[in-house]
């Protein structure tokens, strides 16, 4: 290796790939006088050689196997961004185990696996950076990293998946229906041919397990996280969500609780003066709250190629100068095993139901019942528009904080109710 470069390994040529190499490529002097050494693009894998390509990259650097990569001492960091568990987790631990420091964009790696390979990492004193994982160009783990260590962080809730956020704007400002909203938002190039991850709230659960993991020190793992995607929102819902106040978001809240935390994701009605509320189309926001700074709020670029090539290029050029300098630049985490997660049960929340009732005496008491039985205060009832054809109105009705469960329990109860033909949408309040 010639003294003053640095050999990169990169394992992806997409979206984000592309654009990593790209910057390297075509702004090599500006990056090295920034990380001190020249940043050489040695090698790339991907997976089929003969695919066009966003950028010019020398053919004889390509490769479709791994161990040229891998094995190559002379690489000293491996950068990921190809996606997936398997066989990504399996490279970045050959990686850190080869003595490679390594810098990566999978959130899904990160989520299920991420404490492992950082303690992997620590023990044989290489870096993993991840910044790209979560909330693409926006700077999250660094500011978690750094600007906010002297901090016990007490909240974080975030819209962190920017295709909901943009499906659910259409819906609210042109009333599509949640099928026409996600075509809509799939011409647009902002949700995939299968929008699942997305819609059902995945990829943010993703996110979650990585965010909270890291600001509460935990390991918390993507399937402990409560999760419920927006398939239930209807476009009559953001109707009513205005008139009381509300924008409609699908919410990752993350919250330290005595000797545990909660997580959890599923729409919400967020208070229209919330800065949340206020995120529009597929921007991310991170609102984190911390005993110390008070309330900060990250907004930006969740998604695309070159936001995400931002924050994989920036954990580079760090990494570049802190081998350079011969220290680790950044503290590395730990992890307590002994703290776990709210059921979601014992999470106290608010809710709003709406309701498809029989237009007939006795209807409202029996309703009120059920709450007064569940031990579930009610902070509005409101009596909708009647649908003469089939004699029954639409009731909507709001809670004060409660249990969870409680709060399911009603809705279920209610639903077995004979003049309750059906309780046709169940969200919290935020
Ligand atoms: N796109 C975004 O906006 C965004 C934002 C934040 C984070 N991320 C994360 O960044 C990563 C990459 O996303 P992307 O959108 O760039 O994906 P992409 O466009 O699908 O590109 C994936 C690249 O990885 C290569 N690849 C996949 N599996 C491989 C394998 N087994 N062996 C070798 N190469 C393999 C593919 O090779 P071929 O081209 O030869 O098929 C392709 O070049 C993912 O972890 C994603 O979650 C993406």
């Amino acid at each position: 290796m010639a003294a003053g470069q640095l050999n990169v390994g990169l394992i992806g040529l997409g979206t984000v790939g592309a654009q990593v190499a790209d910057r390297m490529l075509s702004w090599g002097p500006q990056l090295s006088r920034r990380a001190g050494v020249e940043l050489c693009l040695k090698r790339v894998l991907v997976r089929d050689l003969a695919k066009r390509r966003a950028v010019d990259v020398p053919t004889e650097i390509l490769t479709t196997d791994p161990d040229v990569l891998l094995s190559d001492p002379e690489i000293e960091v491996l950068v990921e961004v190809a996606g997936g568990d398997e066989p990504m987790r399996t490279y970045l631990e050959r990686a850190i185990q080869a003595g490679k420091h390594v810098i990566t964009a999978n959130k899904v790696v990160m989520a299920k696996h991420g404490p492992e390979l950082l303690d992997q990492a620590a023990e044989r004193n290489v870096d993993l950076y991840f910044e790209a994982a979560v909330g693409g160009g926006i700077p999250l783990i660094s500011t978690f990293r750094t600007d906010l260590q002297a901090n016990r962080i007490e909240r974080v809730s975030a819209v962190i998946n920017g295709t909901t956020n943009y499906v659910l704007g259409r819906m609210a400002t042109a009333g599509l229906p949640l099928a026409e909203a996600v075509a809509e938002a799939q011409v647009a190039g902002y949700a995939e041919a299968d929008p699942t991850d997305d819609v059902g709230g995945f990829d943010a659960t993703y996110k979650l397990a990585i965010l909270a993991s890291i600001a509460y020190e935990i390991k918390v793992r993507p399937d402990e996280i409560y999760r419920e995607g927006i398939e239930g929102v209807e476009p009559i819902d953001f109707r009513y969500a205005r008139e009381l106040g509300y924008a409609i978001k699908l919410i990752a809240h993350s919250g330290r609780h005595p000797g545990r935390v909660e997580a959890r994701v599923h729409p919400a009605m967020v208070p229209l003066d919330h800065p949340l509320a206020r995120v529009e189309g597929a921007e991310n926001a991170v609102f984190v709250e911390g005993d110390l700074v008070g309330q900060v709020l990250l907004v930006g670029q969740g998604a695309g190629g070159r936001p995400t090539a931002s924050a994989v290029v920036g954990d580079l050029i760090d990494l570049a100068r802190s081998i350079r300098r011969g220290v680790q630049s950044r503290p590395s985490f730990s992890f307590d095993d002994r703290v776990g997660v709210v059921p979601i049960g014992e999470v106290v929340t608010r809710a709003y139901y709406r309701l498809k009732v029989n237009d007939e005496p006795g209807v409202i008491a029996a309703i009120g019942q059920v709450f007064a039985e569940e031990r579930v205060s009610i902070s509005s009832f409101i009596q909708k528009d009647a649908w003469s054809h089939d004699q029954t109105v639409e009731l909507v009705v709001t809670t004060h904080p409660a249990l969870d469960a409680s709060l399911q329990r009603a809705r279920e109860r209610m639903a077995t109710l004979k003049p309750v033909r059906a309780v046709s949408s169940f969200l919290r309040v935020f």
